[in-house]
């Protein structure tokens, strides 16, 4: 195969000039290859030099006038940014690792010695630029066949490739989530027996894989393997107990790992939101603490959604997750994932809906979304119905929120005005005054105005023995 017509891109011709006046050989490798072939767009252009990729990053850098090449000589790797893509040199090289440390043991390799340390196949096909054969694929272990069949491979024994580095073994589970493609079984294997190696890869790492896991159109393709492979365990137990199902006098709870996955799918397909799918994958995380059997109830799980928003925060920290806003967000739909299906099931009464606006805020298209891809019943005839209440839900927060306007709520009475009105300094009763006008106004005891709410305040001034020293209003 030849891609000459496909290499468009400046820096291939400038590099493949320099090595000619050289004497160097050159190739485009690993991921950039990989993604032209599947016709993806192309991200960090990697070329692997055999020769110092320092010189040649130089040299390409100086032609292409690109303003900084940053060297770093301990790695013998070079890099520079030119016009949004990130072109990255490095000599080729033959590793060794040991095994406590993902730090290799590098030598100066051929091209083959490069090819043979990369985790797989697909990310072993090699471009040459050189002028002779300038866009030739070189692909040594059948790299081209496995894009084609879509199979992930490794070059070498995977027990080896994984042993090198077991990051390797979530990034199988991610490529093939995100290109939809199947593990080797012998790979799978050796992921399964390798899993325990995992824990000497930072979190970091490894949740920067699970995050593009996540943002794939279909995750749970991913989260059954983590789980199969027994890698979930190693750094998500919480969602590994979510999986499961028993029995008490012939009465069974739903699994609630496979239920999270259909959710978690379900809202990928109409949101790509990362917190938002974050959210879907812990709103029953607290499921297995809660779990509990009564004989005429059945299962229940009370309260899950509270102490699912507790752990938030720590599932958060574990995984080192930012624990901004951003955990903020998720954790108010797991604490609210319940609520819109309440009222899906009762009596859709105002206050309940002003309440729920009032909690959610701007999320609350987020937390319908969740609740609608939350309906997940075996049950068609259930399924129906609870979407034909949903749908009501949805146009009552349409109608309240139209009237009422209490989804970002700002009191109308404000701290200033309570002590001007009462000549109170900072105290506990302008809390106590705040809070009961919110609720009259939740409750639909008054409506979201100043002058009622003024008035409200009035008449609850006898009760608190408050005296008004200002007649302004
Ligand atoms: N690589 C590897 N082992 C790793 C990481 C990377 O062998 N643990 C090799 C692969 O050949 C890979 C290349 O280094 O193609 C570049 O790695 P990286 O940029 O992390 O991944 P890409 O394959 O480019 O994929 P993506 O950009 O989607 O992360």
């Amino acid at each position: 195969m030849n891609l000459s017509q496909h290499l468009k891109h400046p820096v291939f011709k400038v590099c493949a000039q320099i090595c000619h006046e050289n004497g160097w050989e050159a190739y485009v490798v690993g991921g950039y290859v990989r993604d032209l072939i599947l016709e993806r767009p192309s991200k960090d252009i990697d070329i692997v030099v055999v020769g110092s990729g320092m010189e040649l990053a130089e040299k390409t850098g100086e032609k292409l006038r690109v303003k900084k090449v940053s060297l770093f000589k301990n790695f013998g790797t070079a890099h520079f940014r030119y016009k949004d893509i990130d072109v990255e040199f490095v000599g080729a090289r033959k590793e060794s690792y040991s095994r406590d440390s993902r730090k290799p043991v590098v030598e100066n390799g051929t091209l083959q010695d490069d090819q043979f340390r990369r985790d797989f196949t697909i990310n072993a096909l090699a471009i040459s630029l050189s002028k002779d054969n300038f866009g030739e694929v070189i692909d040594p272990f059948n790299g081209l066949e496995d894009l084609e069949k879509g199979i992930i491979r490794t070059p070498l024994d995977p027990a080896q490739t994984y042993s090198d580095d077991p990051l390797r073994m979530m990034r199988a589970i991610r490529f093939a989530t995100q290109l939809d493609f199947k593990i080797e079984s012998k790979s799978l294997q050796a992921i399964l027996e390798n899993s325990e190696r995992l824990d000497i890869i930072s979190k970091e790492r490894i949740v920067d894989e699970l995050n593009k896991i996540i943002l794939a159109k279909e995750p749970s393709r991913g989260f059954k393997l983590l789980f199969s492979t027994r890698l979930l365990h190693r750094f998500f137990p919480e969602m590994v107990a979510l999986q499961g199902i028993e029995t008490i006098s012939g009465k069974s709870h739903k699994d609630n790992f496979y239920h999270t996955l259909e959710v978690l799918d379900n809202v990928c397909m109409h949101s790509d939101n990362l917190w938002l799918r974050w959210a879907a994958i812990l709103h029953d995380i607290a499921k297995p603490p809660t779990k509990r059997f009564d004989e005429r109830v059945g299962w229940t799980f009370h309260g899950h959604e509270d102490l699912g928003a507790r752990m938030t925060p720590r599932i958060f920290k574990h995984l080192k997750l930012p624990l901004d806003h951003k955990m903020k967000y998720v954790q108010k739909l797991v604490r609210l994932h319940l609520r819109p299906i309440s009222l899906v099931k009762g009596n859709v009464t105002d206050s309940a809906v002003r309440r729920l606006l009032f909690e959610a805020g701007d999320d609350i298209e987020d937390l319908m979304l969740l609740c609608n891809a939350d309906i997940t019943s075996k049950n068609e005839f259930k399924v129906v119905k609870y979407r034909k209440n949903f749908e009501m839900v949805s146009q009552k927060l349409k109608d309240v929120e139209e009237k009422d306007r209490v989804r970002n709520f700002q009191p109308p009475v404000s701290g200033e005005v309570i002590m001007q009105t009462f000549g109170l300094g900072p105290c506990a009763e302008i809390g106590i005054i705040k809070t009961r006008i919110k609720d009259a106004i939740l409750e639909g005891e008054i409506p979201n105005e100043y002058e009622e709410a003024f008035n409200y305040m009035l008449a609850m001034a006898d009760e608190l023995k408050l005296k008004r020293v200002s007649s302004e209003k």
